[in-house]
């Protein structure tokens, strides 16, 4: 559109332009005729005066007509109309007294509808050709002695301007066409990838979590097919590990019901009741009570850390946390025969949550305890490496095949499902430590030699040490 108000514009403005220039050139000339003629025709001089109208004529390929006070053609350089009486617009105009008029004729078309008129112009110029005609008044003082008319040819500033037109039109043609082409390039590569994304989204939104875009080229669009892509299959694993969660605790839920169910039917239907046996059964379902409890508060924990769990920070002795726990557990080893011992080389703070530091060192060693077989040892150190503290948790128990160590971390995880449940684990042990580990902005991995044990490696960042002020 710009280009088109640009182009006509154009147009007009040459037009304008030449057509004005056009018009001045042939005043001009037609009044310095007229005024010489004026001279010419006091002095009845008709000699010159149609010498003079002839150089003119032929100089600028235009005719020259005088005419009298009542429109007889007096001289005419073509010599075709002399004696005829003549009379257009512009002759008229003049005759009523004004100073000289101009006028534009297509010769031979109905523009030039006076009969004469077109005689004058289809002597002068080619069929259709645009012819101007200017008429100026040849005066002596205040007496208009005649009419000077000048015609001159116009056809070129026409064809002219036809030349610039086209080429402008054209240019306009090309510019669209090269508008139109860019435009279906920029739909394919906006509104296509949009609309595919467009879809993906609405399958996803309608649940499909296996909804996936077409990736193309190295645009943005691509780069937001690919963030699109990951984000569904992000999805797709979180909606998949969600399921997979849920179904593995309903499962480890029933286990002790089904177990306590039993316990209970045996109870109810004996008759009568043994209060040793009633006992002993009461015992084992309280057992699983406590089980079901411990499951119930892992679950939750994780329930808590998904949802964006926030840690109670202060300045932590790491050592004395990690001495205590020893001693918490001392007991059990000794049940269990093992020799539990722990050396601390130096005092060191970390930045932590009590609790939950607490709950990770209890976890891991009660982990190597249950996992040593009696007469074995559970070594535990404290160590500083750089800006971090290193706890080590070392035993001689039955160790984890290579295969299963990647995975220990992972949710309802264990190595052995009937060894563990014997001891009362659950598989949520491990991975909620490694979650508050990670909390704390730290790390914990597992090496293992099956046979010879395992050693559980956790690393905290120490607390910036205060400056003092
Ligand atoms: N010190 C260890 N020695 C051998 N295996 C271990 C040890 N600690 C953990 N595991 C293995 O990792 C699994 C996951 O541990 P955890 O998450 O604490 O679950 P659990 O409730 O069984 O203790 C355990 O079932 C066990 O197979
Ligand atoms: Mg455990």
């Amino acid at each position: 559109m710009a280009f088109s108000v640009i182009g006509f514009s154009v147009i007009q403005l040459m037009g304008e332009y030449l057509f004005t220039q056009r018009t001045r050139d042939d005043q001009r000339i037609a009044e310095n005729l007229a005024e010489a003629f004026s001279d010419y025709l006091v002095a009845f001089d008709a000699q010159s005066m149609y010498d003079a109208a002839l150089e003119t004529a032929r100089a600028q390929q235009s005719r020259v007509l005088v005419l009298d006070s009542l429109c007889v053609v007096q001289v005419d350089t073509a010599s075709e109309m002399n004696g005829q009486r003549f009379i257009t617009t512009e002759i008229d105009g003049v005759l009523k007294g004004s100073e000289g008029g101009y006028g534009f004729y297509e010769a031979g078309s109905g523009s030039a509808g006076n009969y004469w008129l077109r005689a004058a112009l289809n002597g002068f110029s080619g069929a259709n050709a645009m012819t101007g005609v200017y008429a100026s008044p040849i005066q002596n003082g205040d007496n208009l002695l005649g009419v000077l008319v000048y015609i001159s040819q116009v056809q070129e500033i026409y064809e002219n301007l036809r030349d610039i037109q086209i080429k402008i039109l054209t240019w306009m043609a090309l510019v669209a066409l090269a508008v139109l082409v860019i435009n279906a390039l920029v739909l394919r590569t906006i509104t296509r990838p949009i609309g595919e994304l467009n879809e993906g989204i609405s399958r996803m939104s309608k649940g499909d979590l296996s909804a996936r875009v077409r990736v193309r080229g190295k645009n943005e669009f691509a780069g937001l097919a690919r963030a699109f892509n990951s984000m569904s299959e992000r999805l797709e694993q979180l909606d998949a590990s969600r399921s997979q969660f849920v179904s593995n605790a309903s499962h480890e839920l029933k286990t002790p019901l089904s177990t306590m169910k039993i316990l209970i039917e045996t109870l109810m239907y004996q008759d009568p009741m043994d209060p040793a046996m009633t006992k002993e059964f009461l015992t084992d379902v309280n057992k699983e009570i406590d089980r079901l409890n411990g499951i119930v508060s892992d679950l939750l924990t994780l329930v808590n850390i998904d949802s964006g769990m926030k840690l109670n920070l202060q300045e932590l002795d790491i050592g004395g946390l990690l001495q205590e726990q020893v001693k918490r557990l001392s007991p059990l080893a000794r049940e269990n025969g093992i020799e539990l011992d722990c050396q601390v080389k130096e005092s060191l703070e970390v930045n932590g949550d009590a609790l939950k530091l607490q709950q990770v060192v209890y976890n891991i060693i009660d982990n190597a305890i249950k996992y040593t077989p009696r007469g074995g040892e559970v070594h535990c150190t404290l160590n500083r490496a750089g800006k971090k503290a290193i706890i080590r948790v070392q035993d001689t128990g039955v160790g984890i095949p290579e295969a299963d160590l990647p995975h220990i971390f992972d949710r309802f995880y264990r190595v052995d499902k009937a060894r563990s449940r014997e001891t009362g684990g659950t598989g949520l042990g491990l991975s909620i430590v490694k979650q508050f580990v990670l909390l704390h902005g730290g790390n914990i991995t597992a090496k293992s030699a099956p046979g010879k044990g395992s050693t559980f490696i956790i690393e905290l960042p120490l607390a910036e040490k205060k400056k003092e002020s």
